[in-house]
């Protein structure tokens, strides 16, 4: 058997980070991603159709959207959470469940370097704290812009610490339009937010 590359070999440990950590991540970690989400949702609509939420972990944030904007269950809105963790989606699921409204939620195990989506289906795209996790982040990026449409509105929040932003941001610049890079000194993440320009 071929030994893993070092991409493999940094997705198998961050799986068995999230999956050892799942049980305790929302006590740990709610009211700081609260923070940040926030952020991101200050001037949000929410009158597109298809919502991804890459490396969406427990569902802290479409817990927010619960309790700030029930649209989420409209049929107007399909929101997708996607994460590579299996433990981090059964606490999403299993609180999720208990809500008995909410009968399907759109959960998907897989790899935001390798979205299991065709091109241009996805309207809004969150990724929050998760892109630094990855062993190639354009890469990821690359992903979420191929399955993003022409106007998808990217919602970014990347961890601060051991981030290499301007290899990024020249790539960020010629793909996003208005993109907004913010900074802030209360949240450990970059806050990354702009439209999705599609070279035709
Ligand atoms: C710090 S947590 C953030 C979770 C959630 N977005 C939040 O705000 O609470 C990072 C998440 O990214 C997920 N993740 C890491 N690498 C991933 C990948 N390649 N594809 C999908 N999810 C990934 C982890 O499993 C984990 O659930």
């Amino acid at each position: 058997m071929n030994p893993l590359n070092k991409d493999s070999e940094k997705k198998k440990y961050i799986i068995a980070k999230y999956n050892s950590t799942s049980s305790f991540y929302d006590d740990r970690y709610k009211n700081i991603q609260n923070s940040k989400f926030q952020l991101l949702l200050r001037d949000s609509k929410f009158d597109n159709k298809i919502l991804l939420d890459a490396g969406c972990g427990t569902g802290l944030l479409f817990e927010f959207f619960l309790r700030s904007n029930q649209q989420i269950y409209d049929e107007k809105l399909k929101y997708i959470g996607l994460d590579i963790s299996w433990k981090m989606l059964k606490q999403f699921l299993h609180k999720i469940t208990k809500v008995s409204s909410i009968k399907h939620p759109n959960l998907i195990l897989g790899d935001i370097e390798n979205l299991p989506f065709r091109e241009e289906k996805i309207h809004q795209i969150f990724a929050v704290t998760s892109l630094q996790n990855l062993h190639d982040i354009k890469k990821g990026l690359r992903e979420l812009f191929r399955v993003g449409r022409q106007g998808t509105s990217l919602n970014l929040s990347i961890l601060k610490k051991n981030l290499n932003l301007d290899n990024i941001d020249s790539y960020l610049k010629s793909e996003i339009v208005d993109l907004n890079l913010i900074r802030l000194e209360r949240v450990e993440d970059v806050i990354i937010q702009g439209t999705l320009l599609k070279k035709k």
